[in-house]
């Protein structure tokens, strides 16, 4: 089929026209379980039924606003987040995507330290464009090995305005998470050096590693942090977050920054009903309780099939399982997809990161397909 959609990216022929928790339904009324939650947003499920109310209820009342107006939702939003985070006195400013957010806390550290670069683990995924973006003559960027520690010696800090985290790799890197030494070690001696502590938190926050946020799995404390993606469950909200320190040295003289959407009302209260949802409703146990168990039937499968498993990886319900080249990826894919499960893949790995209402039984079905497949591939 002719399609009027520029072809950045090659999805299949299906048509999606209903969404409803884990589940995705196409124009044939064939029913997929989605375990990307989109472009892994949708942490309380695709259509979620108390966030969706919340939305019917206040997008009468205000939805946008222009720069003469404060409004309420983005004041609670900021102290939510400070809280959840363990700031006090910060600040933020909310847009509509993480790639803005994230972009913009690296020009809010150049504007503070005077200097131009951000220091990156390699291979992380920061923003689509800018400064953040991966592109081999990006020459705002400094990037150092995965888990190297001894490359962080050879590292000048003298034009270093930031180092940008991702405490757990997704895209490129089909699900890693730094060594607790050398993050560790490398905040440390960013700090020393007057560079500023980010945390891009757009994938890994907001419950996904079941904790609010991916740092903190490790004993680091960050000056900014940048969310996204699942604070609006599906809905464009990204916010950046600053500390009082961050928030007190700032000083928007010779830096102005306006984009249409920034601090509006709507956005802001769906991130406020998505936290609440999360925190009276206990999902970042259930979160843990289901990557739990989704890990340990991904490791049955590498126990199991060893010669053609070779890593399961697994924080909260972000997973991966990478196989041998015993098993035909493409295939494994492209038969996972027709029978009605959407999963990342890239380079022989498969990646998971479904809503935290997952059920136990869809998880085993996956799992079933799999087995299958390998037991097939064995004969
Ligand atoms: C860690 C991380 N940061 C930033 C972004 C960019 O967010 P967006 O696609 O909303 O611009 C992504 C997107 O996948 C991401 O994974």
């Amino acid at each position: 089929m002719k399609s009027n959609i520029t072809s950045f990216y090659n999805p299949t022929e299906k048509v999606l026209v209903r969404s409803e928790g884990c589940y995705q339904y196409d124009a044939e009324g064939k029913r997929y379980i989605d375990f990307e939650s989109g472009v892994w947003c949708a942490n309380l499920g695709h259509s979620n039924r108390e966030v969706n109310s919340f939305i019917k209820e206040h997008i009468d009342t205000l939805m946008h606003q222009g720069y003469k107006f404060r409004n309420n939702y983005s004041e609670e939003l900021s102290v939510k987040l400070q809280s959840l985070i363990g700031f006090n006195g910060g600040s933020s400013v909310f847009l509509s995507s993480g790639s803005e957010a994230v972009n913009l806390s690296i020009m809010v550290a150049q504007h503070l330290t005077g200097r131009s670069k951000i220091l990156k683990v390699s291979n992380s995924y920061l923003s689509a464009y800018g400064f953040g973006q991966i592109k081999a003559d990006n020459e705002h960027q400094v990037n150092i090995d995965y888990n190297d520690y001894n490359s962080v010696n050879s590292v000048d800090f003298t034009d270093i305005a930031a180092f940008v985290i991702e405490t757990g790799g997704a895209s490129v890197d089909m699900v890693k998470f730094p060594d607790k030494e050398f993050l560790e070690g490398l905040v440390k001696k960013s700090k020393s050096c007057g560079t500023i502590i980010i945390v891009d938190e757009v994938t890994t926050g907001i419950g996904r590693h079941g904790t609010w946020f991916g740092f903190q799995h490790y004993d680091i404390v960050p000056e900014i942090v940048v969310t996204g993606k699942a604070l609006g469950n599906g809905f464009p909200v990204s916010a950046v977050t600053f500390n009082a320190d961050i928030t007190k040295r700032f000083s928007s003289e010779g830096f102005i920054y306006a984009q249409s959407h920034q601090n509006d009302p709507l956005g802001c209260a769906i991130g406020l009903k998505v936290i609440d949802e999360i925190e009276t409703k206990g999902y970042l146990l259930t979160c843990k309780e289901r990557g739990g168990y989704f890990e340990e039937r991904l490791n049955y499968l590498m126990s199991n099939y060893s010669k053609f498993v070779n890593d399961v990886r697994a924080r909260g319900l972000m997973l991966a399982i990478e196989f041998t080249d015993r098993v035909d990826g493409v295939v494994l894919h492209n038969t996972l997809f027709d029978s009605g499960f959407v999963v990342g893949f890239k380079n022989n790995t498969l990646r998971f990161l479904p809503p935290f209402t997952i059920s136990y039984t869809d998880i085993d079905s996956l799992i079933d397909c799999i087995e299958a497949f390998i037991s097939k591939s064995k004969a």
